[in-house]
C-alpha cells in the first residue's frame, strides 16, 4: 500500500506535527509529508526545516482576501500532491474555496470533545463550563466551524485544580497518538475504497 501523502498546514509550535512526524519515522503510521505549510514564520517551519520537509511561509498579508490566500495554499497542496489536507494548530478559518478543493479530505484535530467547547480558548470553556471531563476530537472539516463529521475522540479528566494550561498540556498528550490513529483509520478506508 502506498504511503498516504500528507499536506500539513499549522499556524505555532507544531508538536502534533512532529508527533505525526514521530509515528511515520516508526513505521506507525504508512504516510509520507509532502509538504508542510504555516500562514506564520512558525516553529513548526523550523522544524519541518530540519527535517528535510518541504515547507513554506504564505504570509496572508499578500493576498487581497481570504479566497485568494486560501487559492495560493490550495495550489501548492495540489502541486505537492497530497491524498488527504491535515490541519495542525492551524489557527484560522478556511474558506470554501480550500473546503471544496478538497472535498472530505480535510481533518482538523480540536482540544475539546466536540461538539462541546467549539471556537477559541476551548480547554478554558471546559473549566468554566465545570465539566469533569474533556479531551480532544478529530474530525472532518466542513464550512462550518469544528462541526464536520468527527473521526476520533479521546477523553482525559477534569481536575479540581486545573488551570487552562496543566488542562491543555493533558490533554495534548492525547492529541499526539489521537491524530495518527485517525490519519491510519483513514489510510486504511482510502485503501479499501
Ligand atoms: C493543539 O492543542 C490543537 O488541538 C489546537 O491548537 C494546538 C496546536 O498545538 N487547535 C485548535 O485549537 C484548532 N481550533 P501544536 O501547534 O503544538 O500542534
Amino acid at each position: 500500500m502506498a504511503p498516504l501523502r500528507l499536506g500539513i498546514l499549522g499556524s505555532g509550535r507544531g508538536s502534533n506535527f512532529l508527533a505525526i512526524s514521530k509515528h511515520i519515522q516508526e513505521a506507525d503510521l504508512n504516510a509520507e509529508i509532502a509538504i508542510v505549510l504555516s500562514d506564520k514564520p512558525s516553529v513548526m517551519l523550523e522544524k519541518a526545516h530540519e527535517l528535510g520537509l518541504k515547507n513554506e511561509f504564505v504570509d496572508p498579508k499578500r493576498f487581497a482576501s481570504r479566497e485568494r490566500f486560501d487559492e495560493a495554499l490550495v495550489s501548492r497542496l495540489l502541486a505537492a500532491k497530497v491524498d488527504l489536507v491535515v490541519l495542525a494548530g492551524y489557527m484560522r478559518i478556511v474558506s470554501d474555496i480550500f473546503i471544496n478543493a478538497f472535498p472530505r479530505h480535510i481533518l482538523n484535530i480540536h482540544p475539546s470533545l466536540l461538539p462541546l467547547f467549539k471556537g477559541l480558548h476551548p480547554q478554558q470553556q471546559a473549566l468554566d463550563a465545570g465539566v469533569k471531563e474533556s479531551g480532544c476530537s478529530v474530525h472532518w472539516v466542513t464550512s462550518e466551524l469544528d462541526s464536520g463529521p468527527i473521526v476520533l475522540q479521546k477523553s482525559v479528566p477534569v481536575l479540581p485544580d486545573d488551570t487552562e494550561q496543566s488542562l491543555s498540556a493533558r490533554i495534548l498528550v492525547e492529541e499526539h497518538t489521537l491524530y495518527s490513529q485517525a490519519i491510519s483509520l483513514i489510510a486504511k478506508e482510502m485503501e479499501s475504497r
